[in-house]
């Protein structure tokens, strides 16, 4: 029962959108668990260029079948507006999402707004995209599923008193415009009948597929250290993208797993507010930003990424909060030219060095980074394909990764289409 993890290791954006759909050829299903369409997954083949939000990645194949898992909360305008995109450019993979995956309404979008506004400077940075609000109803019991969409009589008795509430929030709290109500009932009628075809027990899929010995692919979104709990708290996200969202935000059982990938950039990112140990000057990470034929842009916001060095005490904790037993490195060709490239190997907090990743926020942002300094490498990286291609201190760069993180590299990513791949090993087995 083959359950293959494919997430991403530090704050998200590592390219998993390119690797999954790299990996798809030998995969019948891939599952998304968890987050939203804060997402931006961005594939690149000969079918042309996408920006997935929802939909996950393997839906360039015709034998994929890409399930919108319960674990994922869904904004059903964004929904059918990206399965039209991907009938209309002719993508053959089938979609669908579960019943019970919690809807993004239309307040939801407005509280995330409202709401980081009122933090003021200690605002979160969030996508704004309505994720953060649509969780907190599904804990709090006043969330709205897709499945109820397609029961019209019992959402017509639950959603005036929730919109009540809402607007009551959003007007005496925040000082906010209410919003109408009987908008939102027209838009759930809608959506209803145009999701309808694609509702369907995620988790009936996923069984089918793992009981007949099919390779499934559990596609990660945002990142391991932005994760609710193992993340960076309060600056993560209001999910779990760590190993553990995959049992709960698909139905599955540990059993399942044959393999748990952390997606690595070959340097790091990050979006959005909260520490960062390793990010460079703004004059550096210009540089990296711009060196790549795709920028270091979000792909959901357009925001620039905050740009740092490869982090390994945060790569290590990584690869433990998550069993990685393996990774994949992308972006390497960013780093083709530099002299010397620098890896984070431990930080200085408080005048003591340590080697453990600091799990307290302010803690990790008075962490000053100790470097290690490996010369790069002559030659360009960008687009090769095999092993023998690689120049002598790109191979070293990614032993010493290897090493630092105790686990394989399978895969590096040198562009971002995906023929542009250098496989070292099967990571689907
Ligand atoms: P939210 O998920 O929109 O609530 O945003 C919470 C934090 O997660 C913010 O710092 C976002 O920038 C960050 N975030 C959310 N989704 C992604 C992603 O797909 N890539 C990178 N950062 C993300």
């Amino acid at each position: 029962m083959p359950a293959y993890a494919v997430l991403g290791a530090h704050w998200g954006d590592e390219g998993k959108g390119k690797v999954i759909d790299y990996l798809a050829e030998n995969a019948s299903v891939v599952a998304r668990y968890s987050g939203g369409n804060n997402a931006g997954h961005t594939v690149m083949n000969e079918h042309g260029t996408f920006s997935f939000h929802l939909v996950p990645s393997g839906v360039c194949w015709p034998h994929t079948q890409n399930v919108i898992g319960n674990g994922v909360v869904v904004d059903p305008e964004v929904l059918l507006e990206e399965i039209k995109m991907v009938r209309d450019a002719g993508l053959p993979g089938n979609v669908s999402v579960s019943d019970r995956a919690h809807v993004i309404m239309p307040y939801h979008i407005v509280l995330d707004g409202l709401e980081e506004e009122r933090r003021g400077s200690d605002a979160i940075g969030t996508t704004k995209r309505g994720v953060g609000p649509a969780y907190v109803d599904k804990v709090g019991r006043q969330g709205i599923r897709i499945g109820e969409l397609l029961n019209p009589e019992d959402l017509a008795l639950r959603l005036p008193e929730i919109i009540k509430f809402k607007n009551e929030t959003i007007t005496k709290l925040y000082g906010g415009d209410p919003i109408d109500g009987d908008e939102i009932f027209e838009k759930t009628r809608r959506w209803a009948a145009e999701l309808k075809p694609y509702i369907a027990r995620s988790e009936d899929l996923v069984a089918a597929a793992l009981d007949a010995g099919e390779n499934v692919i559990l596609e990660g979104a945002q990142g391991a250290l932005l994760d609710l709990d193992h993340g960076t708290y309060p600056y993560v996200t209001s999910s779990n993208p760590t190993v553990g969202g995959m049992l709960t935000g698909l139905g599955i059982g540990p059993r399942a797993f044959a393999g748990v990938t952390g997606v690595f950039k070959a340097y790091c990112t990050r979006v959005g507010s909260g520490p960062f140990p390793t990010q460079l000057d703004e004059e550096e990470a210009d540089i990296i930003r711009n060196a790549g034929p795709v920028g270091e842009f979000g792909a959901t916001t357009g925001r620039a990424r905050r740009i740092g060095w490869f982090d390994a005490v945060a790569g290590k904790y990584s690869v433990r909060v998550n069993g990685m037993d393996s990774m994949v490195i992308t972006r390497l060709d960013v780093l083709d030219g530099w002299d010397t490239i620098k890896i984070c190997t431990g930080y200085e907090i408080n005048g003591k060095q340590t080697d453990r990743f600091p799990i307290d926020s302010q803690m990790l942002g008075e962490s000053k980074p100790i470097y290690e300094e490996i010369p790069g490498w002559d030659g360009s990286t960008a687009g090769i394909t095999k092993p023998e291609q690689l120049p002598e201190g790109a191979k070293r760069y990614i032993n010493r990764l290897e090493e630092l993180l105790g686990i394989k590299a399978v895969m590096i990513s040198t562009g971002p289409r995906r023929a542009e791949s250098l496989k070292l090993d099967d990571l689907l087995k």
